[in-house]
């Protein structure tokens, strides 16, 4: 039961309430999720919050009706409704993969599995009031199988989940099973074959075993694609992708940004680096004609536990030297690997490629600041103290979104450079 009030009072009880029946889970579950992971999850409510007014704080709080008739409530906790696409304001949005949870008090946590969790957690809470929208994109809780990791994962981030958007993508650890329909035959779900993710946490998707979707936020379009299912051209997936990118007004929504939990783009992270890919096989070849004909501005990957970012970038090579600030005509995509969430951290290739320009292995995240339609703020902070440790700008006008530059535009179109 969710009861909401508008600033200054006007409760409007209850909009509507959904129930998602995990009982019929063992069905769909692999091993350990429905032998020993398994604990009936009772039920898990989504409740949809309708006619909001863009940018109203709302104050609301949580209950459950006892068989007596009484209700116990929750606290009051307080959320912004986001802005309306194309609403020009300070925008500030977080990215980051690979989170996981751990033990306060370091008790009982597998190996230590996701060392670097709670500091991000913390640091995101601690400046929570400069941050509008969280992307968590996959590998999200680490359950792998044991259904109640859900729930204190759950409970790691209600600080951040009660008072911001927290729209997650899919990662092998809530997806991959063999043969149940995963692009990717791994066992790395435990066998919740994205059962409980995708009832755990809503997303806009148009089918919830499909976790690709698009949303708005302001000045911003995410692409958010699934890489546990095909991307390749010809596929369903690849037709979102394109739809997505190709239906956006970019003059009142500038800021075009491609998320996906494996490398989709690049990455000298240590295991894409040995076959020489720097990225899952196929994927940048498939991919790279849509970021360019669409000027893509960024994209967004986890699964590799480090940070990366890429020069504006195609088909391999730095398409501008410059690396703190990006202005005029676009002519490639910066590619960002922010795996580095939580779970233990992983090294890179020996060798930089000529397109890596920043990297390292540490713990951190992703913000990006939009000011206008014209103006941006890249800023890659480390989850340990919440610092810069990587940034650049983007000045950028509508006209250099409009022009041609190589494979951006149809062939009987002069190319201006
Ligand atoms: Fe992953």
């Amino acid at each position: 039961m969710v009861q909401q009030a508008g600033k200054g009072g006007g409760e409007r009880g209850i909009t509507r309430e959904r129930e998602a029946c995990m009982r019929e889970g063992p069905v769909r579950l692999g091993e350990p999720a429905r032998s020993v992971g398994w604990r009936d999850p009772g039920f898990i409510h989504t409740a949809f919050l309708t006619d909001l007014w863009p940018n109203k704080e709302y104050y609301y709080k949580i209950g459950h009706m006892l068989p007596d008739g009484n209700v116990t409530w929750g606290k009051f906790s307080s959320f912004r409704a986001p802005p309306y696409p194309g609403q020009k304001s300070l925008q500030r949005v977080v990215i980051f993969g690979d989170m996981g949870k751990a033990e306060r008090d370091g008790s009982n946590e597998y190996s230590n599995y996701q060392p670097g969790s709670l500091n991000t957690t913390d640091t995101l809470i601690k400046d929570l009031d400069n941050i509008d929208i969280v992307f968590h994109i996959g590998d999200i809780s680490y359950a792998n199988g044991y259904i109640s990791q859900w729930d204190q994962f759950a409970q790691q981030v209600e600080g951040i989940t009660s008072r911001v958007p927290y729209m997650i993508a899919s990662g092998n650890h809530e997806r991959d099973w063999p043969n149940s329909g995963s692009f990717f035959n791994g066992t790395d779900s435990g066998g919740e074959c994205g059962v409980l993710a995708e009832t755990m946490y809503y997303t806009p998707t148009e089918n919830r075993a499909n976790y690709w979707y698009s949303t708005d936020y302001g000045m911003f379009r995410f692409c958010i694609a699934d890489s546990e299912h095909d991307w390749r051209e010809g596929t369903e997936q690849y037709k979102f992708i394109e739809n997505c990118l190709a239906t956006v007004d970019r003059k009142k929504q500038p800021w075009l940004i491609f998320i996906a939990h494996r490398v989709l783009g690049y990455s000298s992270g240590f295991f894409y680096g040995i076959d020489g890919a720097f990225a899952e096989p196929t994927s940048r070849q498939s991919l790279q004609k849509l970021w360019q004909k669409y000027r893509v501005d960024m994209a967004f990957y986890g699964h590799v536990h480090n940070y990366e970012r890429t020069c504006p970038v195609y088909e391999e090579k730095c398409t501008s030297s410059e690396k703190s600030h990006y202005s005029g005509t676009m002519n490639g995509t910066i590619h960002v690997v922010v795996g580095g969430g939580g779970s233990h951290l992983s090294n890179f290739t020996t060798e930089v490629p000529a397109w890596s320009i920043y990297r390292e292995m540490d713990y951190g995240f992703a913000k990006l600041t939009a000011f206008n339609y014209s103006s941006l703020l890249y800023e890659y902070k480390r989850s340990s103290d919440g610092k810069v440790y990587d940034s650049f700008t983007v000045n950028r006008e509508y006209r250099d979104v409009l022009a041609c530059v190589k494979d951006s535009c149809p062939p009987t179109i002069p190319v201006t450079s």
